[in-house]
């Protein structure tokens, strides 16, 4: 297993990635992968940045942020790493370009309550828990909604 963390490039995404993010998606969101309509949206709305880790031309993990200027934040709508490939900094790597990235004052993303490695991540980079949203996802599992201010 390649454990080449320098090698690992974060690059804008876009379409010609559908196939390698959706097969990341189906891999990392077992009970919400995004249906095709919404991955291909997600790689095409202007309204969205979208970033890439990369290592020796496989796509490795992925970020999109749904950019709201008109309430000045951005939101995390999804982010996964390829389960080989998690625990080596990319997923922070791929957080690091999407607050720097997305030019909003504030970042905000919703987690289901029971994915605690991935509320550690946000909680390990400054994000603090404002809501709960009661049985938001599949399963009635509650979404917590954390923010983190940037200027
Ligand atoms: C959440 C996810 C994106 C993290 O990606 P990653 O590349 O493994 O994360 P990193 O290596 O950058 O880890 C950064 C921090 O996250 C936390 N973290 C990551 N994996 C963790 C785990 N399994 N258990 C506990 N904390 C964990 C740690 O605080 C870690 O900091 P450290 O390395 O200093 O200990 C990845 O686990 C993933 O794709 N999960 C499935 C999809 C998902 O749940 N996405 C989030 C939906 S809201």
């Amino acid at each position: 297993m390649p454990k080449r963390r320098a090698s690992i490039e974060i690059l804008p995404a876009n379409l010609w990635d559908l196939n390698a993010a959706r097969e990341l998606e189906r891999l990392s969101f077992p009970l919400d992968a995004w249906p095709l309509i919404e991955m291909i949206g997600v790689l095409s709305l202007p309204s969205i940045e979208r970033w890439k880790a990369v290592l020796e031309d496989k796509l490795v993990g992925f970020i999109a942020v749904d950019i709201r200027r008109r309430q000045q934040v951005a939101w995390i709508a999804t982010i996964a790493v390829h389960p080989d490939y998690r625990g080596l900094g990319i997923g922070g790597r791929l957080m690091q370009t999407a607050e720097q990235r997305a030019g909003m004052p504030c970042m905000r993303l919703s987690v289901r309550a029971s994915n605690k490695s991935a509320q550690s991540l946000y909680q390990g980079r400054g994000y603090e828990q404002i809501d709960v949203w009661p049985k938001y996802y599949s399963g009635d599992e509650d979404a917590i909604v954390m923010e983190k201010k940037l200027k």
